[in-house]
C-alpha cells in the first residue's frame, strides 16, 4: 500500500484543511498532540496495534501498543501535575532513546507542559546553556546522565525538579525524585489540558553563527503539517512499520521519530545503539521495516561496506526510503537503487521549519542530487542576496526561502525576538541555505549561508565551539570552523592561539579535544586543531571565519576587503 498521487495534482488543489480534516483536528475544543499521537488512535479503534517496538544495544526488545502509549503517558502527565509542573513550564528530557523518552514527550504535552528535548550526548556546558536559556522547571533523565545534571544544578535556579526513571529512592540525590513508568499505577483517565492551537508545543534548541544557541519553539498546531507530511512525503500507512534513524535531541526525532508516524497510527521501531552496517540491516530485516528515515552520512557509511553487506540479508520488505539533514549526493541515490532496488528520496527542511518543505515526492521523477520541489501548500523560492528580490532564471544561486504561514513554522526563538525578526525579509522566511531553481522547479542545494557547521547532519554553532575552548586554560583565541570529510561531510577544525608560556603539541591537542568533547558533545570535538600565532581578523576585530574555512575547502578567497568590512 502507498499513498503516493499525483505531485502536479496535490500541489495545485492544497489546504491545510485537508490534513485538519482527516486529523479531526480540534474536534471537541481537542488541539494537543498529545491527544492525536495516542487516544486518537485508540478511539479509532487501533488500540493494540504496535506503536512501539524498540530495541536496546544489546538486542533486547520491548513493545508498546497504542493503548500502552496513551496510559503511559497519562501516568507522566499525572506524575508531572502530582510534583508541581504547570501548563506552560519548559520539561526537558535528556535520556538516551528508551521508551521513556518518547512516551515521556507525549505526558508532558498531555499536561500543557512545553517538552525541550535534548540529545543525551551533550555535555554538562552544552546542556547548561540550553536549561539556563528556557528557565527550564523540570529534567526527566537516567542515572546514567544525572551526573552532568548534578554538577551545573547550582547554577540554574529554575530547575526545580530533576527526575530520575532508572533508581531506586535510596540512590537518589537530594533534591532529586525518582519515577517509575512501568511500576506506576496505571492512569485510565487522564483529563487531557485543553491547549488552543497556538500553544507552545517543543522547544528544540539550535545553533546560529553568532551568539548562543537559539530555541526554536513551535506549537500544538504543526501536527496538521506533521501528519500530513509524514503520510504524502514518507508515505507511511497504517500497515506499515518505520523506521526514523534520528535522536529525538534533533527536531527529526521528534516531528517524524513521534509526531508523525504516531499521528498516522503507524507502527514505529527504535534502535538504541550507534552506527553499525551489520546491526542496522539485521534490525531492518528482524522487523520488516518497510519505510526507513535516515541521512547522508548513515547512506556514505553503508555504501563504504558495499552491496555485498546489503545481500546478505533480506531486505526485500524495504518500500520507500527517505533522506534528510545534509546534501544527499548523486551517487548515494544511483547507489541504493543499485543496493536496495529503489532510490533515496531527499528531503529538506530546519529545526524552524518544523516539517519538510522541499522534496523529491514520492511518485515524482527523482533527479539524483536535487532535493526535488516544495511540499504542497509551501510557497519556495530562492531570493537575490542583496535585493531579497526572487530569482527567475533557471540555475542562478540565491537564498532559499519560504512564504510564512505554514502550520509548522516556528512561532519564535525563545526571549529573543530580535533574532526571529531577521529572520525574514520582504515578507519571506529566509532559510539561510543556498539553491539554485532548474527549468523545471527542482531545487539543488549549494552550501549553507552563514558559518554554521553541518556534521553528519547535526548543526555545531562556531561560537558555541569558540567560547568553550576559550575556556581552557591554554586558549588565548580560537575559531571554529568545517572542513570536508568524506563521511560526515564536515567535521570541526579548531584554530587555536595559545597563551604564553603553553607549547604546542599532540598531548596539548588531545586536552584540548577532549575538553570540548565533555564539555559540549563529540559531534562539537574538533577533528584537528591547528596551531597559529594569530587569528586573521576584520578591521573591527571580528575573526574572519570565513577566510579560515575557504583556505579549508581549497577554495578562492578573492577579496579580503569584502571579508574585512564585515
Ligand atoms: C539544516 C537544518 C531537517 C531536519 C534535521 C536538521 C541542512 C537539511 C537538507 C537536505 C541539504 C539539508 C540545511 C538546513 N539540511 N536537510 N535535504 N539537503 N541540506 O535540522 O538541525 O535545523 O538543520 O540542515 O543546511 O538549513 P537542523
Amino acid at each position: 500500500m502507498s499513498n503516493i498521487d499525483s505531485y502536479e495534482e496535490r500541489y495545485s488543489n492544497f489546504d491545510w484543511k485537508i490534513s485538519a480534516e482527516e486529523l479531526e483536528y480540534g474536534k471537541n475544543g481537542m488541539y494537543n498532540i498529545g491527544f492525536y499521537c495516542s487516544d486518537r488512535i485508540v478511539e479509532k479503534g487501533f488500540g493494540d496495534r504496535t506503536a512501539l517496538i524498540w530495541q536496546g544495544f544489546k538486542g533486547d526488545v520491548k513493545e508498546f501498543t497504542y493503548n500502552d502509549i496513551r496510559i503511559y503517558s497519562n501516568v507522566v502527565a499525572k506524575f508531572l501535575i502530582d510534583k508541581g509542573v504547570k501548563s506552560g513550564d519548559r520539561v526537558c528530557i535528556f535520556m538516551d532513546r528508551i521508551p521513556e523518552l518518547y512516551i515521556s514527550f507525549v505526558g508532558i504535552l498531555k499536561m500543557g507542559g512545553i517538552t525541550q528535548p535534548l540529545f543525551s550526548a551533550f555535555g554538562e556546558e552544552a546542556l547548561f546553556t540550553r536549561l539556563e536559556d528556557a528557565k527550564t522547571k523540570a529534567v526527566i533523565t537516567t542515572k546514567k546522565h544525572a551526573g552532568k545534571i548534578r554538577r551545573i544544578r547550582d547554577r540554574l535556579p529554575a530547575l526545580e525538579k530533576v527526575i530520575i526513571v532508572d533508581v531506586e529512592e535510596q540512590a537518589l540525590k537530594p533534591g532529586e525524585i525518582s519515577f517509575n513508568m512501568e511500576k506506576s499505577t496505571p492512569v485510565e483517565n487522564f483529563e487531557i489540558e485543553k491547549v488552543g492551537p497556538e500553544v507552545p508545543s517543543v522547544l528544540h534548541y539550535t545553533s546560529g553563527t553568532t551568539g548562543k544557541p537559539k530555541g526554536a519553539l513551535h506549537v500544538h498546531s504543526s501536527i496538521i503539517a506533521q501528519y500530513i507530511t509524514a503520510k504524502w512525503v514518507l508515505d507511511i500507512t497504517s500497515g506499515d512499520i518505520y523506521w526514523c534513524t534520528a535522536d529525538p535531541g534533533w527536531v527529526t526525532g521528534t516531528s517524524y521519530g513521534i509526531i508523525g508516524p504516531w499521528a498516522c497510527g503507524v507502527t514505529q521501531t527504535v534502535l538504541d545503539s550507534g552506527f553499525n552496517t551489520e546491526k542496522w540491516y539485521q534490525f531492518i530485516e528482524k522487523h520488516k521495516i518497510t519505510v526507513w528515515y535516515t541521512a547522508p552520512t548513515a547512506i556514505r557509511l553503508l555504501m563504504k561496506d558495499g552491496t555485498s553487506a546489503v545481500q546478505k540479508y533480506d531486505l526485500s520488505c524495504l518500500r520507500h526510503l527517505i533522506s534528510v539533514g545534509e546534501p544527499l549526493n548523486a551517487e548515494g541515490v544511483i547507489w541504493s537503487e543499485q543496493a536496495f532496488g529503489k532510490p533515496f528520496h531527499d528531503s529538506y527542511w530546519q529545526t524552524e521549519t518544523g516539517s519538510i518543505v522541499i522534496t523529491n515526492y514520492p511518485g515524482m521523477k527523482v533527479k539524483p542530487g536535487s532535493m526535488g520541489k516544495p511540499f504542497p501548500g509551501i510557497t519556495a523560492t530562492v531570493l537575490d542576496q542583496k535585493t531579497f528580490g526572487p530569482i527567475t532564471t533557471p540555475g542562478k544561486v540565491g537564498l532559499i526561502a519560504l512564504k510564512p504561514g505554514w502550520p509548522s513554522m516556528f512561532r519564535a526563538y525563545w526571549e529573543n525576538k530580535e533574532m526571529y525578526d531577521s529572520k525574514f525579509k520582504n515578507g519571506w522566511y529566509i532559510c539561510g541555505d543556498r539553491s539554485s531553481i532548474d527549468s523545471e522547479g527542482y531545487f539543488w542545494f549549494v552550501g549553507r549561508d552563514d558559518d554554521v557547521i553541518n556534521t553528519g547532519g547535526h548543526l555545531v554553532g562556531p561560537f558555541e565551539i569558540e567560547s568553550a575552548l576559550l575556556e581552557h586554560e591554554a586558549v588565548a583565541e580560537s575559531a571554529a570552523v568545517g572542513k570536508p570529510d568524506a563521511v560526515n561531510m564536515e567535521v570541526v577544525k579548531a584554530f587555536v592561539a595559545l597563551k604564553p608560556g603553553y607549547e604546542a603539541n599532540a598531548d596539548l591537542e588531545l586536552s584540548i579535544m577532549n575538553f570540548i568533547r565533555k564539555k559540549l558533545s563529540p559531534l562539537a570535538m574538533p577533528q584537528e586543531i591547528e596551531f597559529v600565532e594569530s587569528l586573521p581578523k576584520t578591521r573591527s576585530g571580528k575573526i574572519m571565519r570565513r577566510l579560515l574555512r575557504a583556505k579549508e575547502w581549497g577554495q578562492e578567497i578573492g577579496d579580503t576587503s569584502t571579508l574585512e568590512n564585515d
